[in-house]
């Protein structure tokens, strides 16, 4: 094959790998973790279909009551978790239940969240962030004690009474993030959604706000790091309720998206020369362990009234570097192949000439995508400052981890949605036209790229389309 017909798909694949790589807002859908959660449970329960959680309704789960462990720092106090089912809220959520809060996660969909065994302990309530009405009324129905396990008694019926001795809301953490980057949708969830979250806990004495925040905001060229910043301002302009704005460098997760490719065989696809960008990132654990910490009295003069950036332990990893370590975590000698960074100038200044010409949102929201797409292949997302790095999991620990035991399925919800939003919204012509390489000639391969169903195959369609060059520069 015509390695110039391998533009597209590379296109593609570059917008996939780098949204995958950097972007600080991954979820996984808990529907993801259903079959490991089932298999968990399998084995102490011979029903296969069966939800993690003995009973549910559509508001609260019955898991295990939270540990009346008093010597716990959250013992007697109540912990709000919004975006509960990202990759990020489900770890937050483990944590405060294992100090002792009585937790709450918020989610859209009870019945996939109790599926997640990470959610374990919690009580899921069903709440559609975006609604503001919807979200007042269930933080203080929270507050006045309603939804949390073992509190009040199952048998007390007297809302007044429980409500007099309600533990009060200690924690409120917001994990939202849009999925899909563009300016709709960023408003209303980074900015609107998390406002109303805000809001909410003010009214209820909530004490100690968590932002998940991130480190790309301190260069902000996208709309998702422009809503982020426009509710940081909202929160640090309120003196009802003390925060910390945290802001992570790169999670785990999402520099290992190659990870199922590379075991296949496939080579490793860096941008440049692979040492373009370099980062740091954290582990869920550490970062859900810094983020409830920020809430305890003993960090108060560090990491209240403050924005903290956080990175993991490790030193600078280029991308180059990351693909070496997952090579040899599995034992294999490492390949790559190189993709130009200049892919992403090309389709952007397409877009946006069209844009300018046809203004629609259709197309500003291509532009934006393309963007996203650019931003992460070429920005550091590094701290080195001391003071800057947080944890032990080490990005080494986490590929060998994943040698062993495997990761869940690479389909972050963001990525997926990324890609379909790209293809719906870019007539496959179009993406031809910068790149200007005769896709008539190849309309097959299009074909292939676009039914090929789940999309995230898209990376090891490419890397096996390479088979033959593996190790080459394309250009
Ligand atoms: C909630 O999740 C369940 C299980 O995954 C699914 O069957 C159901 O359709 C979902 N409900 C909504 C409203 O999305
Ligand atoms: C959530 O609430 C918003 C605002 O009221 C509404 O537009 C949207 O349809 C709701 N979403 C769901 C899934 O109910
Ligand atoms: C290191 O980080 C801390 C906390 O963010 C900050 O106060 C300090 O100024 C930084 N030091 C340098 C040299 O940038």
């Amino acid at each position: 094959m015509n390695s110039k017909s391998f533009v597209l798909l590379f296109i593609i694949n570059a917008l996939l790998s780098t949204v995958t790589a950097f972007t600080h807002h991954h979820s996984t859908s808990s529907r993801q973790n259903q079959a490991t959660t089932t298999l968990l449970h399998s084995a102490a329960s011979s029903t296969l279909n069966k939800p993690y959680f003995a009973e549910y309704s559509q508001t609260t789960q019955l898991p295990p009551a939270p540990s009346h462990d008093k010597s716990k720092p959250g013992h007697g106090k109540t912990a709000i978790i919004a975006g509960a089912t990202g990759y990020i809220g489900r770890a937050v959520v483990r944590e405060c239940v294992s100090r002792g809060y009585h937790t709450v996660s918020l989610v859209r969909n009870v019945t996939s969240a109790s599926f997640d065994e990470a959610l374990a302990g919690s009580s899921l309530v069903r709440c559609n962030v975006t609604n503001d009405a919807e979200v007042h009324s269930i933080v203080a129905e929270i507050a006045a004690g309603r939804h949390l396990l073992a509190f009040p008694p199952a048998n007390n019926d007297n809302r007044a009474t429980s409500s007099s001795s309600a533990p009060p809301i200690d924690l409120l953490v917001s994990c939202l993030a849009s999925p899909s980057g563009i300016e709709s949708s960023v408003y209303s969830i980074d900015y609107a959604a998390t406002l109303s979250l805000l809001h909410a806990g003010r009214r209820q004495n909530a004490r100690h706000f968590v932002l998940l925040s991130a480190y790309c905001c301190r260069n902000p060229l996208l709309k998702l790091q422009q809503a982020k910043l426009q509710f940081e301002s909202q929160l640090s302009t309120q003196t009802d309720m003390t925060y910390s704005i945290v802001r992570p460098t790169a999670f785990f997760k999402s520099v290992s998206g190659q990870f199922e490719s590379i075991v296949a065989g496939n080579s490793y696809v860096l941008f440049g020369d692979g040492e373009v960008t370099r980062c740091n990132p954290i582990s869920e654990e550490d970062l859900a362990v810094y983020m409830c910490d920020c809430a305890l009295e003993e960090f108060a003069e560090e990491r209240w009234g403050r924005v903290l950036n956080v990175g993991g332990p490790d030193g600078p990893l280029t991308n180059r570097m990351l693909g070496e370590m997952m090579f040899r975590a599995i034992n294999k000698p490492p390949k790559f192949v190189y993709v130009p960074t200049q892919i992403f100038d090309m389709s952007i200044s397409l877009i946006e000439f069209i844009a300018k010409n046809f203004p629609s949102q259709k197309w500003e929201d291509a532009l934006e995508t393309a963007k996203i797409g650019k931003y992460y292949a070429v920005e550091d997302m590094l701290t080195t400052n001391k003071s800057e790095k947080f944890g032990r999991i080490r990005m080494m620990d986490h590929f060998e981890k994943i040698a062993r035991e495997g990761q869940d399925p690479f389909t972050p919800v963001r990525a997926t949605a990324f890609i379909s939003k790209t293809l719906e919204t870019l007539p496959v012509v179009s993406v031809s036209i910068p790149i200007g390489f005769g896709l008539a000639s190849k309309p097959d391969i299009v074909e292939n790229v676009v039914a090929s169903s789940p999309l995230a195959n898209v990376p090891l369609l490419v890397a096996s389309l390479l088979g033959g060059e593996n190790g080459g520069h394309l250009f």
